[in-house]
């Protein structure tokens, strides 16, 4: 970046390569003498971004908290002034947009709604319940999506392509169009997407909208071919659009949008790298002083309802239950780093997983055994030590776009890992024939399949550890994100 710094043109409307996404590829924080201090985000993105050595290349995000509206203010033209960081090559502008429009936007309508609609989260007998809170909710997040709109607008040169990410910014690809009809625009869905019978629970106007402001790109794409067919079936139902699902393409209004499948994969290259550090090697020392000689099954989550952790501790209680050759031979470690804390029902689920995980402890622990380790605080380098260390990986969500906790233990594990992997999340497409697979509402299936994982043969484990890797890291982050500015300038 600081190399780059001093090329970039002052001017705006001259960025060729434009990412949008709600969350950037830096926060700020305020230290104690009130400066503020710069931090690197990770993630897909970052790493896929990197790959574009443009120094006109721009990313818009949102400012998400009080340090970066502060850090976006003293930016000028709004670019944040990263010399000097590396946070990847492009410039980034961070939009100060009102922090009341911003939560409803963000917690209101895009994590409350869209993100439980595509991940079936919803209690149908008492949820949703589309009023008029909701109203100014979906008001406030047509706003965002037009201020993403018009910084995009404003930054882009003639022609230029531009990449907008996810659920957050559904309505800006048709807003952008309008602005600047000579762009091309793709967007791509980092979640799953859902079934028109259950997308139909959004009120029909917010329905058609979203879909429709994802039809303002020129292609839509998603993690995999199960996603881009349930987008492709919601707009058939929705907007009565013509579906080709051979050809994937959506067209509605006179346009068509073509369906993209980009299959997000590790990055093992870093990964490899990373989990080698000092810093993991202490953590792992830790960990296994803890767990001494015994077995272990791990998992690692943002402690989100749709990684479906409660299951996967009943399913493990059970385990307990009922295979006591497995009593004092075997540890649980479950790192459950929080999320989303601004939302009631993820502080309720956060403290469902810790009321079971005790139960768990109390009813089986012994003087010399713990049973199971939960952390519920963040910890990266401690989670890459759990990776290696795994004999079991539990990868369990109720449905999941991708989840790249599966791709990225079998990567990293020192010896091998059986890894036991819900039907319901996007990596499935790709790892299944070497997974131990499962229905994630079913508990005792799920502890029946961390029996088998448990008991799996070294030289199986290894062999399917070496499959499991190789498919993982298939389609590295880089080649994703060049894949799909390659097929945008296609279009
Ligand atoms: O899966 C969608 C996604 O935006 C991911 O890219 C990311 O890991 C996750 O949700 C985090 O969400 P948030 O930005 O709300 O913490």
């Amino acid at each position: 970046m600081a190399d780059h710094a001093s090329e970039r043109p002052q001017q705006s409307g001259a960025a060729p390569i434009l990412v949008a996404s709600n969350r950037g590829p830096v926060s700020f924080r305020t230290e104690d003498d009130g400066s503020l201090s710069l931090r690197r985000g990770g993630g897909g993105l970052v790493s896929g971004l990197s790959a574009i050595d443009d120094p006109n290349a721009v990313w818009v995000c949102a400012a998400l908290s009080d340090a970066d509206r502060t850090a976006a203010r003293q930016a000028p033209d709004g670019r944040l002034d990263l010399a000097g960081h590396d946070v990847g090559g492009q410039a980034v502008r961070m939009l100060d947009i009102d922090p009341e429009t911003f939560a409803r936007a963000y917690n209101g309508v895009a994590n409350s709604t869209l993100w439980f609609v595509h991940h079936l989260l919803y209690q149908t007998p008492v949820q949703p319940a589309f009023d008029a809170g909701f109203r100014t909710e979906w008001a406030a997040y047509r706003a965002y999506n037009a201020a993403f709109a018009e910084a995009l607008a404003a930054e882009a040169a003639p022609g230029a392509a531009v990449l907008v990410q996810d659920y957050h910014l559904s309505l800006a690809p048709a807003l952008l169009r309008d602005l600047r009809p000579d762009l091309r625009i793709g967007h791509f869905s980092h979640t799953p997407w859902a079934p028109p019978e259950y997308y139909r629970l959004l009120p029909d106007d917010v329905a058609a909208a979203v879909l429709e402001g994802i039809l303002g790109a020129d292609r839509a794409a998603f993690l995999t071919r199960r996603w881009a067919l349930a987008f492709a079936d919601c707009c058939e139902a929705v907007l009565g659009a013509e579906v080709d699902r051979s050809a994937l393409t959506v067209t509605h209004g006179g346009r068509t949008t073509r369906l993209g499948v980009h299959g997000l994969g590790a990055d093992a290259e870093f990964l490899r790298e990373r989990a080698h550090r000092p810093d993991v090697d202490e953590r792992l020392a830790a960990l296994r002083e803890a767990v001494g000689d015994r077995r272990t099954i791990v998992r690692v989550d943002r402690t989100e309802l749709s990684k479906n952790i409660v299951r996967g501790l009943l399913a493990y209680r059970h385990l307990l239950r009922t295979r006591p050759e497995w009593l004092g031979n075997v540890v649980h470690i479950a790192f459950a780093y929080p999320s989303r804390t601004d939302l009631a029902e993820y502080r309720d689920y956060t403290a469902a997983v810790q009321r079971v995980a005790e139960e768990i402890n109390a009813e089986f622990g012994t003087a010399d055994w713990q049973p199971l380790i939960l952390h519920v605080n963040d910890d990266f380098p401690r989670s890459l030590a759990a990776y290696r260390l795994a004999d079991v990986a539990l990868v369990n969500p109720i449905r999941d776009g991708m989840n790249l906790v599966a791709k990225e233990v079998p990567v990293v594990s020192d010896h091998g890992c059986a890894l036991v992997l819900s039907r319901e999340a996007g990596a499935y497409a790709e790892l299944a024939d070497d997974a131990i697979t499962v229905n994630p509402y079913d508990v005792i299936a799920t502890a029946d399949a961390l029996a088998e994982a448990l008991a799996m043969p070294p030289a199986e484990r290894t062999d399917r550890t070496k499959r499991l890797a190789a498919a993982a890291t298939a389609l590295p982050p880089q080649q994703w994100f060049l894949d799909q500015l390659d097929a945008l300038r296609q279009t």
